[in-house]
């Protein structure tokens, strides 16, 4: 890499996960720093560079990959962006980190791969739940044998809904808390059989709370199981009362162990008057709650960027991929497949190239019948 110093980064979008991958460089401050920031909505993109002291502002992120210093871009839009917006950074010659899922369809993620290749730069895919400080200590006592032979690995996100509208909207997100928040635990359980090919998955999904606001599933339950004879159970919903919920279990013929990871590292707190913040998507801070501390290293965050950021000096090798994100859809494919066929499915999964993965659900013969 020609440029010295920290690496320069750009980022594209403002809001949610913006704001989380610009504070987790302030956090670790000392390999990377925010040079630029694009986001299309006016004074959007603004806001976002006064509140982190970020030089550089477009409202068409073509005109930032065009700012030569930039090494890596981290794309934090919506998911129906994710293919275009990888393509015109690789174009550019900047290293990328895309955010969950890869993208809409198989045929995208493959083309991310591709144009990546062809243009040499790096397709980083953030997970940041391969860098969790507690999942990742559940893995490294995994590791060392603590557990013996895992048959059996849990993971589940919960929490009431998106923050924001396109989530909702299956043709930008491409599905509902499977997709959303699934990706995450999939990504999980794969890391964590260290990467043994997915043999089969089985899944049960409903829109039991939201209908009203989206035709995608609010909850889903989904079995995998591993060419390593090991199985995985995610839960994921949009429906879940009571703040962000996410844990994990690892059971092994010598021992077990579970993480919380929010109740875990919370100060159980009653208050009358309430206060600022508690933890990600609480609905107040009245009553019992669970404020956490340090609520984004614990999520591993500011690891996973700078990590990236080291990999795009060369100075490591990427530990979760482009790739990663495409075996994760073909997945979710499968997972979807599954609820709508009412039937498990073997792996390999031809998942269509085009369509998005919900409708294997939405157009399935099971959910038909049951709707
Ligand atoms: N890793 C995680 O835990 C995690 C958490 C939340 C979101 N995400 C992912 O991050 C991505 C963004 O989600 P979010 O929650 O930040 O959504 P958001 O709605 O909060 O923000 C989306 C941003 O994209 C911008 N945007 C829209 N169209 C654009 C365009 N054409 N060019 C540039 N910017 C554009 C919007 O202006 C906005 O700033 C999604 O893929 C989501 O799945 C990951």
């Amino acid at each position: 890499m020609a440029n010295g110093g920290k690496v320069k980064v750009g980022i594209i979008g403002s809001q949610f996960q913006a704001d989380i991958h610009a504070t987790s460089l302030q956090i670790m401050p000392d390999t990377a720093e925010v040079v630029a920031v694009a986001s299309p909505t006016p004074g959007n993109a603004a806001a976002f560079a006064k509140k982190f002291g970020i030089p550089r502002v477009f409202t068409d992120y073509r005109e930032m990959l065009k700012e030569k210093d930039i090494e890596m871009v981290t794309i934090a839009a919506p998911n129906s962006l994710h293919a275009q917006m990888t393509r015109d950074c690789a174009e550019a010659g900047k290293h990328i980190v895309c955010e969950k899922p890869l993208a809409m369809t198989i045929a995208e993620g493959e083309e991310m791969i591709a144009v990546a290749k062809k243009h040499s730069v790096l397709l980083m895919y953030g997970e940041e739940l391969l860098f969790t400080p507690k999942y990742l200590k559940a893995k490294e006592m995994a590791d060392a044998g603590a557990f013996g032979k895992i048959y059996l690995v849990k993971q589940s996100e919960k929490h009431f809904g998106p923050h924001s509208e396109w989530f909702w909207d299956v043709n930008r997100s491409g599905g509902g808390a499977f997709m959303d928040l699934g990706c995450h635990g999939i990504a999980f359980a794969y890391w964590f059989m260290d990467r043994s090919p997915i043999k089969s998955i089985y899944c049960q999904m409903g829109t039991y709370v939201h209908g009203n606001k989206t035709q995608a599933e609010d909850d889903s339950l989904c079995i995998l199981e591993f060419a390593n004879g090991a199985a995985a159970l995610i839960e994921n919903s949009w429906a879940h009362r009571g703040g962000m919920d996410d844990r994990i279990e690892v059971h092994g013929e010598a021992g077990v162990t579970y993480a919380n990871l929010h109740m875990g590292n919370a100060l159980p707190t009653y208050s009358e008057h309430g206060y600022g913040y508690a933890v990600e998507k609480a609905p107040s801070t009245t009553g019992w709650t669970y404020p956490v501390f340090e609520e984004l290293w614990n999520y591993g965050t500011p690891q996973e960027l700078v990590h990236f950021a080291r990999c795009a000096r060369g100075i490591e090798t990427p530990k979760v991929t482009g790739e990663d994100g495409l075996a994760i859809m073909h997945a979710l494919y499968a997972g979807y497949a599954s609820a709508g066929e009412g039937r498990k499915i073997t792996m390999p999964f031809q998942s269509p190239a085009v369509k998005k993965p919900i409708d294997l659900w939405l157009n399935g013969p099971a959910r038909r019948q049951t709707k």
